[in-house]
């Protein structure tokens, strides 16, 4: 861990060179504009056109022009690692690096892939996501991003990219805007309030153009009727303008449905190039957008801005320094010709670990001590016996789960189960093993009859579109574990008095048939942890490492109290509004089985010391825009802070949370929302102070007369705590 964190302090040093933002960008521009001069117009439109699916070795692939020293760019998935290639890192995925809630961990990932994407040649790496955001419990995808809430969702942004860029790879944030579904994502249309527009999709959104992201890519799916990728309002409006976002829009693989006005309306590059709906070969820019600028239908200056904005945020990542070649094929099994992986199995391991969420610890089940024998039950315990890799992106649901499945996804080069690491550890332990490593429930009640202790292992698998697996077409079809989870810790807990239950997910499972067994005294959530699964599990069960990970979600009684999910119209008019996740439960006093932030841990925390320092002034922010939005939204308007002290017997981590809730003059707002989080690590009695800095952004709501954030006038009401319903402390601070 400490060299871990070392070397993300030596990246962020390195970071400055284009870390000033708009300084960067400028020199960039400068640099691009210069070359933009030496190109002809086919080169132009070259770079910002795809070869054609497979037309290269990555899964994206631009034509590369003669007259500069500029490379066919090479834009390969996905935001947990590098897919089809090998060997790569299988990193834990973005909802479990979501609830390790930790800025330094966040961060160290992003800088691990990206060293990773880096080595292999990778130009752009397909990542993070933001969208979809989660509204929909049973979304497919939702696993790909960080959390639920914008805020959470925005720091894990912010951190990934800023951790990618500093390795040298271009990170692209998508998909933009409002794909909350894989149902229809590509006929469908997301018809979302202005507001609601602002405070939840595109808030993230803001920190990854902040943190100068390269690239963004839009999403499938219409909004208001018009296709995302040929949206003037979202591309050329809110993205470009109002956020200031100097890098490339490229689209999502065949999300471009015409030419001229996707050009127009602010694409800037085509993936993979062709267009699916024609003949092959038939495409809607290369020789058409030239023919398209000779008949003035797209000017000359719209060309030349895609051809700078490329080209600029190459030259700002330092890509014309010396990058290496592309080293492998996706199309021959992905062999790459050098080791990229390093040490980022620690990094893995450290992820997967601090964000294991224990939900329930009755009687000290948790940590192990040594049990003289434990049942290890269930498929999810075990690899699948044909290998980790064995179903192509990950399109089965057999052995422990590690990942979901879909594009975002990469080959694991190996993967630690549950009980490969367990059984290391009852060897030094002299625990004697019994095993059911089916969903056999007959085959599970003697296992867990025969032993002191069961660890029962379940999951829930969800991914995208394109892969239907056991029945569920990327969404999932309900909230309840697969392979009649229920059932088996039934007949555990009716066989053993001692049951542990261990969730592999992709986001919240109903777990009220489970809590009603009185054997099962404890159920951690350990979501999809990528290769270092096992040994991360062993970390936190016995003990190693508190378990220090909070809740991303909510996790509701009944899939109804959400208010929401997938559906399979061809239209979504988000009727949640502002009220998803946390939000509507808080809004409507619906009681969750587990709050959104939630988390136990082996030792206890106190807080007291909450100080509020606040001082702002209403109404809007303004001034120039800088790459996130208007200069002055990331103003400081003071700090809130916290004493949180260790009063346990063990070390641990807190994460201390801040939610917000805005004066009563604004109508129709969630009663809190995060605001600011800091993760402590703290000795048995050791006080740390968490500490949150707070901008006007934060204080502000999305006017939709004026179209500004604004920063009501009134009084704010602070809560301070260990969840978005442990309140520890509360305040108060008044703008007039
Ligand atoms: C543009 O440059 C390319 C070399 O990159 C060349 O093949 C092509 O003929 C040129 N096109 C025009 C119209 O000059
Ligand atoms: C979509 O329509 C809603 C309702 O009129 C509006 O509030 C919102 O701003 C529109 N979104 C876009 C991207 O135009
Ligand atoms: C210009 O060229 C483009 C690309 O071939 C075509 O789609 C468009 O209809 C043309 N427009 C005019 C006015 O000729
Ligand atoms: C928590 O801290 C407060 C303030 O220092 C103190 O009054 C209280 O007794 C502490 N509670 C525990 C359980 O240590």
């Amino acid at each position: 861990m400490q060299n871990l964190l070392v070397s993300a302090l030596a990246l962020s040093a390195a970071a400055d060179a284009y870390g000033a933002g708009a300084a960067g960008w400028d020199a960039a521009y400068s640099k691009a504009q210069a070359a933009l001069l030496k190109l002809n117009q086919t080169e132009k439109v070259g770079i910002a056109t795809g070869v054609g699916w497979e037309g290269g070795p990555c899964v994206g692939n631009t034509y590369a022009p003669s007259s500069i020293d500029y490379p066919s760019l090479c834009l390969q998935d996905s935001p947990l690692g590098i897919r089809y290639a090998n060997p790569v890192t299988a990193f834990p995925a973005g909802i479990n690096a979501g609830a390790t809630w930790d800025r330094s961990l966040l961060y160290a990932r992003g800088a691990a892939m990206g060293q990773e994407a880096k080595g292999l040649g990778v130009h752009v790496q397909l990542g993070p996501s933001a969208g979809p955001l989660g509204k929909n419990p049973d979304g497919g995808r939702n696993w790909e991003g960080f959390s639920v809430d914008p805020y959470l969702a925005g720091v894990g942004m912010e951190e990934t990219i800023q951790g990618m860029q500093d390795s040298g790879v271009q990170a692209c944030a998508k998909h933009w805007l409002g794909n909350e579904q894989e149902h229809n994502r590509e006929t469908m249309s997301s018809n979302i309030g202005d507001r609601a527009t602002h405070e939840l999709y595109l808030w993230p959104f803001m920190n990854a153009v902040k943190a100068n992201v390269a690239s963004v890519m839009c999403s499938y799916n219409k909004l208001n009727g018009t296709w995302a990728c040929e949206s003037d309002a979202v591309l050329n409006d809110l993205l470009k303008d109002e956020l200031g976002f100097p890098g490339y829009v490229m689209s999502d693989w065949n999300a471009q449905h015409t030419g001229v006005n996707s050009a127009l309306a602010g694409l800037d590059m085509t993936m993979p190039g062709s267009d699916f709906n024609k003949p092959p070969g038939s495409i809607f820019w290369g020789p058409n957008l030239v023919e398209a600028v000779t008949n003035g239908s797209v000017p000359q200056s719209r060309l030349d801005d895609m051809a700078t904005r490329i080209l600029a945020s190459w030259y700002l990542l330092g890509q014309d320094q010396g990058y290496p070649e592309v080293t492998f094929s996706s199309w021959n099994g992905g062999k790459a010709t050098v080791d990229v992986t390093a040490d980022h199995a620690s990094v893995v391991r450290t992820v997967a670990r601090d964000s294991i969420v224990l939900l329930k610890n009755q009687e000290h089940a948790l940590p192990l001590r040594k049990p003289k024998s434990l049942a290890i039950i269930g498929q999810d315990a075990i690899v699948n016996p044909d290998g980790p890799n064995a179903c192509v992106d990950r399109g089965c649901n057999t052995g422990t789960l590690a990942m979901g499945w879909g594009s975002g996804t990469a080959e694991f080069p190996y993967l630690i189960a549950p009980l490969d690491a367990i059984k290391v550890q009852a060897q030094k332990d002299g625990t004697k093993i019994v095993e059911s490593t089916t969903d056999s429930t007959t085959a599970a009640a003697s296992a867990a009859a025969a032993a002191d202790t069961a660890v029962v292992f379940i999951n829930a698998d969800a991914g995208e579109g394109y892969l239907t697996v056991e029945g569920n077409a990327g969404d999932r079809n309900n909230l309840d574990p697969w392979h009649n989870g229920n059932e088996l810790v039934k007949s555990v807990a009716a066989a053993n008095k001692n049951v542990i239950v261990v969730v592999h997910s992709v986001g919240p499972i109903i777990l009220e048939t489970i809590l009603a067994q009185p054997s099962v005294k404890a159920i951690v959530w350990a979501g999809l942890p990528g290769q270092e699964s096992g040994n991360a599990l062993v970390d936190v069960m016995y003990g190693t490492t508190s378990p220090s990970g909070k809740l991303p979600y909510t996790i509701a009684k009944q899939p109804s109290d959400y208010g929401a999910g997938w559906n399979s119209a061809l239209v979504d008019n988000f009727v949640e509004d502002l009220f998803i996740d946390y939000r509507h439960f808080d809004k409507n006093g619906i009681a969750p089985r587990y709050e959104f932030g939630y988390g136990l841990s082996y030792t206890t925390f106190n807080y007291s010391g909450l100080a509020v320092s606040v001082s702002a002034t209403a109404g809007p922010s303004n001034g120039p825009i800088v790459p996130g939005g208007a200069e002055e939204l990331f103003q400081s308007v003071g700090t809130i802070s916290v004493i949180v002290e260790n009063t346990g017997e063990v070390a641990g981590a807190e994460v201390a949370q801040l939610y917000l809730g805005l004066p009563d003059s604004v109508l129709s707002t969630p009663p809190k929302q995060l605001r600011g989080f800091q993760k402590l690590n703290l000795q048995p009695g050791e006080q740390g102070t968490a500490t949150f800095e707070l901008t006007r952004r934060d204080l502000s709501y999305w006017d939709v007369q004026t179209q500004k954030w604004v920063v009501p006038s009134g009084t704010f009401t602070v809560y301070v705590g260990a969840s978005s319903r442990d309140i520890h402390g509360e305040g108060k601070f008044t703008v007039a």
